[in-house]
């Protein structure tokens, strides 16, 4: 399953801003032709030129990818895609009872439903060639729930789910389609602006070059799983303790203070090129 990203078509959905930009650029100084999706054709249309400006190949469209009929009609237009970054992603920062509604729909239309558009598009396309790489960006949050986060974590978990389960489809039926599911703690692209962590040694903000050069290694070398830093793989024997054990040691990690002074994005760097 491994899967060099030379000569290889990689789409990137929010391929306009943050860790789905860098990996766009770096997978085409790795040699791959790129498509970029983004809800913001700007930002897309920016990338493509930096791209093309590297001396790269790059396409650039507008799409909202919680829109299905936009997705399938951008799908059909589309070459046929060897990896998909299933990378967009939103996060409000409220309390269950401080959320709008329409913020949680939000939540769950891009984080979790634009997968199911998305990948449908385009995994027919690499069953039949017998290779491919569907990518879901999940997040640490996706293994842990946070004050904060009700809707957010709640969205990764059921990303995790979903890029666990076709993994297992994928195996199930030999056809040798990779599908990678990556769970990074807080990255330094400016989503998360004014978010704190208590114990950097073992749980560092991330920064989005590390964080897109290890999701291009982990396609490269058909990882499956890509857990950033690697501290938060704890989370899963923990689960073993009684609850208040648990929720003791997530207090201890300050886990639920992280996003007490959460901002969200930046206005002044709205492509996270902080
Ligand atoms: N930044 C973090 O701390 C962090 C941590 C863990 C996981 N993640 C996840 O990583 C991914 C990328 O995050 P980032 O930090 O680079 O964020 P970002 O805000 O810099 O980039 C997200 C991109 O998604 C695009 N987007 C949003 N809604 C869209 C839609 N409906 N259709 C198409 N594009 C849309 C935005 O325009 C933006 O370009 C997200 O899925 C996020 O949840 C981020």
């Amino acid at each position: 399953m491994r899967q060099q990203l030379r000569d290889r078509t990689v789409l990137i959905t929010g391929g306009g801003s943050g860790i789905g930009r860098l990996m766009a650029l770096g997978a085409a100084e790795r040699g791959a032709r790129i498509v970029i999706w983004d809800l913001s054709g700007e930002a897309a249309t920016s990338v493509r030129d930096e791209i093309r400006a590297a001396g790269g190949q790059a396409v650039a469209q507008a799409v909202d990818v919680a829109d299905r009929d936009a997705v399938r009609a951008a799908g059909a237009q589309t070459e046929p895609v060897d990896v998909l970054i299933n990378n967009a992603g939103v996060v409000a920062g409220k309390q269950l009872l401080d959320a709008t509604e329409e913020a949680i729909e939000r939540t769950f239309r891009v984080n979790t439903l634009a997968l199911f558009w998305v990948t449908r598009a385009f995994l027919p396309g690499m069953i039949a060639r017998g290779d491919g790489t569907v990518v879901t960006v999940s997040s640490a949050a996706g293994m842990v729930g946070v004050a904060r986060q009700t809707d957010y974590s709640a969205s990764k978990f059921a990303a995790f789910g979903f890029a666990e389960s076709l993994r297992g489809e994928l195996r199930k039926h030999g056809t040798g389609v990779n599908s990678l599911v990556v769970c990074p703690y807080y990255i330094d692209t400016g989503m998360f602006s004014g978010v704190q962590t208590k114990v950097g040694s073992l749980l560092p903000i991330l920064r989005p070059e590390y964080v897109s050069r290890k999701v291009l290694d982990a396609v490269e070398s058909g990882t499956r799983q890509l857990v950033m830093p690697r501290f938060v793989r704890a989370v899963a024997p923990a689960r073993v303790l009684p609850v208040a054990a648990f929720d003791w040691l997530m207090d201890r990690f300050g886990i639920n203070d992280t996003m007490d002074h959460f901002r969200g994005r930046d206005e002044q760097q709205p492509n996270g090129r902080s």
